[in-house]
């Protein structure tokens, strides 16, 4: 899963479709606003920058700020669109050229995390819990598995409009297709899958996860944690709206 995936991170066709994406997700924003005040003290880390898109947001707010992808196109394009920014080629599974406790906020933005199996994921959310200092922020996005039932749901594509349900039923059928061993009773069944998705034409394996097992999955490293919706910035606050939210991936705010 990780090597196809960073293969198709590679393909400048797919860094050319991270550089015209500007838009802040509405989770983005609702914590950069929250925060604004401790950012302009804070030495900030971008893991999976991509094409620069959260630079554009995050950097101006910050003191310090160092954008890595592992991809070198993703980097060589964030080179030559913000030259007064640094950006490094680096895996976010080994961040050994950062010492222990170095930045004050470590940004994973949209679903950057979700692109290795559990054992990276793991060694991954390791790492970034040693260079974020006690107190400080880390910020990411992951899939949310509840958002994916409905899409594995063929009575959920239905819509009163003929064309609509054509459409959506043709891609229910891709998604079924490229995903055979996962059916929507499965699905109900399972804490995280892996899923080739309709992005980039089911090129990438996505790492799909319950919200509440994502709380799990983080406690050995944070213990205060916030949840948001992705596109509207609302608050998940109570374990009812984390049990049946269904946006399509989640924000989660963490602290050591
Ligand atoms: C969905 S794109 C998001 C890009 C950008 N953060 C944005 O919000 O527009 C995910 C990015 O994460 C990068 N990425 C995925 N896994 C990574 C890893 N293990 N280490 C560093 N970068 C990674 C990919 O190369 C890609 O640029």
């Amino acid at each position: 899963m990780a090597d196809s995936n960073y293969e198709t991170y590679c393909d400048p066709a797919i860094a050319r479709y991270y550089q015209q994406i500007h838009q802040i997700q509405g989770a983005e924003s609702a914590i950069l606003d929250e925060l604004r005040e401790d950012l302009a003290r804070a030495r900030l880390l971008d893991i999976g920058v991509g094409g620069g898109r959260t630079t554009q947001y995050f950097a101006p707010v910050v003191a310090d700020y160092v954008g890595i992808d592992y991809s070198e196109v993703m980097i060589q394009g964030c080179r030559q669109r913000f030259p007064s920014y640094r950006f490094e080629r680096m895996d976010g599974r080994d961040l050994g050229q950062f010492c222990d406790r170095s930045f004050d906020f470590v940004l994973f933005s949209f679903n950057g995390l979700d692109y290795v199996g559990q054992s990276d994921r793991l060694q991954m959310l390791q790492e970034i819990h040693r260079v974020l200092r006690p107190g400080g922020y880390f910020c990411f996005s992951s899939h949310n598995l509840q958002g994916l039932e409905l899409a594995f749901n063929a009575v959920q594509q239905v819509s009163w409009n003929p064309l609509t349900t054509y459409i959506n039923l043709v891609m229910w059928l891709c998604l079924r297709l490229k995903n055979r061993g996962i059916t929507a009773a499965r699905l109900k069944t399972m804490e995280t899958a892996i899923v080739r998705d309709e992005s980039h034409n089911f090129r990438l394996a996505h790492y799909y996860i319950r919200p509440q097992h994502q709380l799990q999955q983080l406690h050995p490293w944070f213990n205060t944690i916030r949840v948001f919706a992705w596109q509207t910035g609302r608050e998940l606050s109570t374990p009812q709206d984390l049990a049946t939210h269904t946006a399509q991936w989640l924000y989660y705010l963490c602290q050591p």
